[in-house]
């Protein structure tokens, strides 16, 4: 037997917040605002809260309990429960060790824009061409990324309790009320837009609450499907270890079913109001075409709308930019610490000591990265019909193919190997109720693997269902 493990969460409290600090990060408050402004506004909230409740309640509860029950990361869980799906664990590791070679670029994207707006210089971010000049420079970028993998690295060499604990309780809540004002303050303002038109804040944020279901056909639905269905991967951190190892550092009296639900409100209430405040900000300042900007909604539209504020802009700017430095490290902090964990017990290398060797390791891959826009640069076409450079063909490894196909395994294994009573057994071991038990066991033996086998097929390009 494997002894327990001496380092852990203190209590419910902390490990609901550390998992929304995983969970929380650039996918809520960049990626969802822009797939909501593209995917029909309500109709793509209708569709993911639909999603959170089935298939996110679904994926994040497994990932909870295999990990709390088995008391091991992914790359042990899976052979532990069961020697022939040791497989399952190596894959499961791969994905965090993939993001960990981008997530930092990212990083360091957004740590430039808030040293931007804290030497004032916002209105300069909002010129055309800023952020691709940016990316493309030679050391600026490698400079910043490594700043924000030193602040990653420092929380998780402080340890489980002592750093991520102590550094999500601080961030958190601070982060949640920060959304919350930018978002009350955007539904106050009103602008004319360079067309001359006048829009307020609340008729964006009708835009982006009332489904719009104009030229909806089944293949636009079934598309906004799987935008939905990815984007709640990423957002909940599920299927790809990063749960399993939070999962088993939580106390046995700790009740999971609660947990679960806790961590998908902050999460899915985070991506709303990030949603709230982007939108109607955006639509505000250029119209519904400027909605459709897609993933450079964020660096490039947000900087026009911060300058058009004028004076307070600057302020908005900063706060805006902090919060999604901080949802980025809490994320990134998850990340680092799956790896650190994973390889501590494989290499049998004390946990500081791997963490530091972790963090060198992904500073070399990570600047790889950030020359993939300059010396290293090329553009392909990817089997799921996008063009990328070496960051997004890293992005689609990892939640295009790896996820979907890891979400697939676990839920044959799960539902039909050690079928769903080991996972409701240990839902209930604290001696509460686990809600949804009847849904959890239909969703894993059939729904998820008939989805996941779906979407996996679709964003590889084997098959084209729509
Ligand atoms: N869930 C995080 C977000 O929404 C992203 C993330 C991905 C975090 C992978 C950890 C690991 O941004």
């Amino acid at each position: 037997m494997e002894h327990k493990k001496k380092s852990g969460f203190s209590g419910s409290l902390g490990f609901v917040l550390a998992a929304a600090g995983s969970a929380v990060g650039v996918g809520n408050i960049w990626r969802f605002p822009y797939l909501a402004a593209q995917d029909g506004g309500g109709l793509f909230l209708l569709v993911y809260l639909g999603l959170v409740l089935t298939f996110g309640f679904t994926l994040l509860t497994t990932d909870i309990a295999i990990g709390r029950r088995t008391k091991q990361n992914a790359l042990q869980a899976f052979g532990t429960m069961h020697r022939k799906w040791n497989f399952l664990g190596k894959l499961t590791f791969l994905v965090p060790a993939i993001i960990m070679t981008y997530y930092t670029v990212i990083g360091g994207w957004v740590s430039k824009y808030v040293l931007v707006y804290l030497t004032g210089r916002g209105p300069a971010a909002a010129e055309d061409g800023y952020f691709t000049r940016f990316i493309t420079a030679p050391v600026a970028p490698i400079v910043l990324m490594l700043l924000f993998l030193a602040a990653t690295a420092i929380v998780v060499y402080f340890g489980v309790e002592k750093g991520i604990e102590r550094f999500s309780k601080a961030v958190m809540p601070g982060l949640l009320v920060l959304v919350i004002v930018i978002a009350v303050f955007v539904l106050t303002l009103k602008q004319t837009g360079p067309d001359g038109v006048q829009r307020t804040g609340l008729q964006g944020l009708g835009v982006y609450l009332i489904p719009n279901f104009e030229g909806l056909t089944v293949g636009r639905f079934l598309r906004i499907l799987l935008d939905a269905m990815s984007q709640l991967f990423f957002s909940l951190s599920v299927s790809m270890g990063i749960m399993i190892t939070y999962g088993s550092y939580v106390k046995d009296e700790v009740n999971l079913s609660r947990s679960v639900r806790q961590i998908e409100i902050f999460d899915t209430g985070v991506a709303l109001l990030a949603g709230a405040m982007i939108v109607p900000a955006v639509f505000m300042f250029s119209g519904t075409e400027g909605m459709a900007q897609g993933p450079s909604l964020m660096f490039e539209a947000l900087p026009k709308v911060f300058t058009a504020m004028g004076g307070v802009g600057h302020v908005v700017g900063l706060a805006f930019f902090v919060m999604l430095g901080f949802a980025a490290l809490t994320s990134c902090v998850s990340i680092l610490e799956t790896l650190v964990a994973n390889c501590k017990t494989l290499f049998h290398i004390p946990r500081k000591k791997m963490c530091i060797i972790i963090s060198a390791v992904s500073a070399g891959a990570a600047v790889l990265i950030c020359l993939g826009y300059n010396v290293l640069f090329f553009s392909v076409a990817l089997p799921n019909g996008t063009n990328g450079q070496l960051l997004d063909v890293m992005d689609y490894i990892s939640n295009s193919f790896l996820m979907p196909l890891i979400s697939l395994l676990t839920s044959l294994f799960v539902g039909w190997v050690m079928k769903p009573k080991w996972i409701e057994e240990e839902m209930e071991s604290s001696g509460h109720t686990f809600h949804g038990k009847r849904m959890y066991s239909f969703m894993i033996r059939f729904v998820v693997p008939v989805i996941m086998a779906v979407l996996f097929l679709q964003s590889t390009g084997i098959m084209t269902f729509f």
